[in-house]
């Protein structure tokens, strides 16, 4: 074994990226690092960046500059970008700022030690490669003590995406939809049990297009691998995101409706409720066969919590366009969702499309968010007097305070020892706020 030396791996993006930063440390481990909190002693900092919106990508850049005193006060410091940015930008990233060692895109981290290795001898790394390998295949998971061990965690089992819609980055930062096979995912979900998991939700850019390798050498679904996890003693929830609405299937219905460790939860984004709008997204699916999908799943739960996802402010978009959004959002009544400003992203079909004003723009996601806000705050509301089962997963700000989560993946803060970690305990919810509830162990 190397010596000891500290890695600090700060995350940008979806969970896809937090579940890789955990696959990376793992990696790294061998070459003998540890991870730390702090930059300020790291001898490795990797930024595993997101490029979905422009902002997001800038970020790098301007936490790049800020380390350039670091790097100064320890010149031995390696500085390394990994995720979409990395895998967008490439080599162009150090021209930019040449205080960066190493650059990996997401499809070729198993190959992360090796490069460490290059960047120790004072060389550079870039790869941004597509390799034919299943890089999961190679990346040792990452260990550490069982008490350590958050209860809940994300387990990729499909990355990549062939849906191209217009504004998207993806499809190019994370290549063609790929699904693990069912063996490797079922190893892997056994392993985290065994280290104190109770929930565990599984990832994909279309998660609900999973079409893996089963046990049995057949094509398996989403839901009949969710029937398999179900399957594991002391795996007690399962959730999955993100969903495309034209990949939802009679079984993921129906597995809903039968698997009680499936949580009553689904993120489905629809981006905008027009259909020219969706149209020109290259959504391929009208804002009525949305809603169609919606009346399926709750028809199997009628419990279901929806969140979704929203683009304001899309090339071409009008008033009537935007208030149809509005119209889908006052349907749906969403429990939570995600709006954000339209960002033209280099190399995608709608980037060279004429923009509308930003300030219309920023007006009409102002409006947006000021109804998606009394629609959650309503949902929030209508758990209290409820006994809700909690999974506790940390302590609180406030001495003798647990945190844990609802069903619908609301935060609840419950007054609880901390043995509560790791347990799901009936909670009777007495208060609701924007974004967590207050309860009692009932
Ligand atoms: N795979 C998921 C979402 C991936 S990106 C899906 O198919 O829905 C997460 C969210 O970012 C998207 O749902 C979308 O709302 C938003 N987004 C993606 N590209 C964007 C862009 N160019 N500008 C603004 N928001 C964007
Ligand atoms: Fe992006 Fe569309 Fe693929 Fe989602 S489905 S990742 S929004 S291209
Ligand atoms: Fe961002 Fe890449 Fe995820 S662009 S949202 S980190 S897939």
């Amino acid at each position: 074994m190397a010596e000891t030396k500290k890695l600090y791996v700060k995350t940008y993006g979806c969970q896809m990226n937090v579940y890789d930063s955990e696959r990376m440390a793992g990696a790294l481990a061998p070459s003998g690092y540890e991870q730390t909190d702090s930059p300020d002693d790291a001898d490795m900092i990797l930024l595993n960046t997101c490029h979905i919106r422009e902002k997001a990508a800038e970020k790098v850049y301007s936490e790049l500059g800020r380390m350039r005193s670091l790097k100064d006060a320890k010149p031995d410091l390696k500085i390394g970008v990994t995720g979409c940015v990395a895998q967008a930008e490439g080599e162009e990233i150090i021209r930019r700022q040449p205080l960066v060692d190493l650059v990996v895109g997401p499809q070729a981290y198993h190959r992360l030690p090796a490069m460490e290795a290059k960047v120790r001898q004072g060389a550079r790394a870039i790869d941004t490669e597509f390799p034919e390998e299943d890089k999961f295949d190679y990346l040792p998971r990452a260990r550490g003590p069982k008490a350590s061990r958050a209860p809940a965690a994300f387990l990729t089992v499909q990355e990549g995406c062939d849906k191209f819609c217009a504004f998207c980055v993806v499809p190019y930062t994370r290549g063609a939809e790929v699904s693990r096979p069912a063996a490797r995912i079922m190893a892997e979900a056994r392993d985290l049990v065994e280290r104190g998991v109770a929930e565990i939700t599984l990832l994909g850019q279309n998660v609900n297009a999973y079409h893996g390798e089963g046990l049995n050498g057949a094509d398996w679904s989403l839901a009949r691998l969710v029937q398999e996890l179900a399957g594991i003693e002391g795996l007690e929830r399962i959730r999955y995101t993100t969903s495309h609405p034209n990949d939802m299937t009679e079984d993921l219905y129906a597995a809903h409706a039968e698997i009680d460790k499936l949580m009553p939860y689904l993120h489905l984004p629809v981006q905008s409720g027009s259909d020219p709008i969706l149209k020109a997204m290259n959504r391929r699916h009208t804002a009525e066969q949305y809603l169609r999908v919606l009346d399926r799943m709750r028809a199997a739960r009628p419990d279901m919590a929806i969140s979704g996802d929203f683009i304001v402010g899309f090339p071409g978009e009008t008033d009537a366009d935007f208030k149809a959004t509005l119209r889908l959002c006052e349907e749906v009544r969403y429990a939570s969702a995600f709006s954000f400003k339209y960002s033209a992203r280099p190399g995608t079909p709608a980037a060279d499309r004429p923009t509308i004003p930003d300030d219309v723009a920023s007006a009409r996601l102002a409006e947006l968010q000021d109804m998606l806000t009394r629609h959650q705050r309503e949902f929030q509301q209508a758990q209290v007097g409820k006994t809700l089962p909690v999974l506790f997963e940390k302590p609180g700000r406030e001495p003798g305070q647990m945190i844990g989560k609802s069903p619908y993946l609301q935060s609840v803060f419950v007054t609880a020892a901390p043995e509560a970690r790791g347990k799901i305990l009936p909670v009777e919810i007495t208060a609701s706020a924007p974004n967590s509830l207050a309860g009692r162990l009932a």
